[in-house]
């Protein structure tokens, strides 16, 4: 049996609507994604007060007091809840001169958890009233799925980094217009459903971007470094949002040297499971030789010191899936921990069926408030990935801190 192009194309449109219709269904009646609504209880976890602070509080009249649906329930909604955390301060403003803490989720292992971790990280952090961007730097678009929008239909490429790759581009309607210089990524900057989350998508015909890039660099344009475009590309809007997360494709591309050049700190999910240990060490071998590089090339000092030394204020391994159930599990997460001491977060993220089966993946742990099966298999999934927020927070806040005190 032999396959024309014609025909696999064909089956790519098909494949694509059954999506749309799945979707449609999924997400019936507005074919929407809706933040969930959230109870008193978790208000005073989120905010972390407690009942008496709340009462008090209310009485002040400052902050919102939901809806009561009866007597001893009432809702709010997600922007009701991060009015309540901001005024708590569980987040912290920027000033007009600081900017947000850049993270970047890498791994060059597909399926290891990168995209879910990075929706997590934003929607947990929005919740506590952070203005947060997250970017989706892979074709596939599954970070942009989780935002609520199809990669495939929804998403046109002019809405993803592929115009600043270009360095170039014609946003008008008119196919004949001259294309304008990009230099940053302010056209790409999207809303999402989830309050205080906004997202710069991704595309399938994002994949271009790796085309240009080091056609670009071949010409050797005028002042153009590829390591350096998203952190130019981010350094405007870097101002609007106290965090800014990146989602890498699971391959060691021009983009993903991008975002480790461009990020304050480096998250690594890694399910403790053989394979995806031994790749993890490729990953770190090839990036960190790619950046020794880059820095050689920008060159050295009269003092003979690399002028681009490429910092991270934190480095994180994430233990992902871990499936206890596996007699392997154990094994490798001591081999993990021998082999990245010092980086390892202390929390383990389960292997759950929480998400799975839900929306087709398109929604987390957090889109969540009623878990339709065991409560205790969604709660041992919650408290996990909050103890990550919790941990990613603190090193944010250090970040901050530390900014503060060079000043
Ligand atoms: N803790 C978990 N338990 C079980 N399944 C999970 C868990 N986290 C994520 N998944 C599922 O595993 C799949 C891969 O996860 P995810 O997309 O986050 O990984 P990724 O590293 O971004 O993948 P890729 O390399 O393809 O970008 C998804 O279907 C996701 O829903
Ligand atoms: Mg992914």
């Amino acid at each position: 049996m032999t396959y024309k192009i014609s025909e696999i194309l064909e089956q790519g449109r098909l494949a694509t609507s059954m999506i749309e219709t799945v979707r449609d269904t999924t997400f019936s009646p507005i074919s929407e994604k809706k933040s969930p609504v959230f109870n008193l209880n978790h208000l005073l976890k989120i905010v972390d007060i407690d009942r008496y602070e709340f009462t008090k509080r209310s009485a002040k009249g400052d902050l919102p007091l939901g809806v009561k649906i009866n007597p001893s329930k009432t809702e709010f909604t997600l922007s009701e809840i991060r009015s309540w955390a901001q005024a708590y301060g569980r987040s912290k403003p920027l000033g007009e001169d600081e900017e947000a803490v850049t993270i970047c989720v890498a791994n060059s292992k597909g399926g290891v958890g990168k995209t879910t971790t990075s929706m997590c990280l934003g929607q947990a952090l929005a919740m506590k009233g952070y203005r947060v961007l997250v970017i989706d730097l892979d074709p596939q678009g599954s970070l942009s799925s989780l935002c609520g929008l199809l990669p495939d239909t929804q998403v046109d490429e002019s809405e993803t980094v592929l115009p600043l790759c270009a360095g170039k581009y014609n946003f008008s309607e008119d196919p004949e217009a001259d294309p304008l210089p990009v230099l940053n990524l302010d056209y790409a900057v999207k809303k999402t459903y989830w309050d205080g989350l906004d997202v710069i998508p991704s595309a399938p015909v994002a994949f271009a971007a790796e085309f240009f890039i080091p056609a670009r660099q071949l010409k050797r344009e005028q002042g153009f470094r590829f390591w350096e475009i998203l952190k130019q590309g981010i350094e405007n809007i870097k101002h609007d949002y106290e965090v800014v997360i990146i989602d890498c494709a699971p391959t060691m591309s021009y983009l993903t040297l991008a975002a480790l050049w461009a990020s304050d700190g480096l998250i690594m999910p890694m399910p403790p499971k053989g394979m995806d240990y031994a790749s993890s060490a490729q990953f770190w071998m090839l990036f960190t030789n790619l950046i020794h590089e880059i820095s050689k090339e920008v060159g050295t000092d009269e003092d003979g010191n690399l002028i681009a030394q490429k910092e991270w204020e934190f480095i994180n391994v994430l233990l992902s899936m871990v499936d206890v159930s596996d007699p392997n599990t154990l094994k490798v997460q001591s081999l993990i921990n021998a082999t990245y001491a010092g980086m390892v977060l202390p929390v383990e993220i389960p292997k759950t069926s929480v998400t799975s089966g839900s929306a087709l993946d398109f929604s987390t742990v957090y889109d969540i408030t009623k878990y339709a099966g065991s409560l205790k298999t969604y709660e041992r999934a919650r408290v996990a990935y909050d103890r990550v927020v919790d941990l990613v927070e603190q090193q944010v806040k250090k970040v901050w801190e530390d900014r503060a005190n060079r000043k």
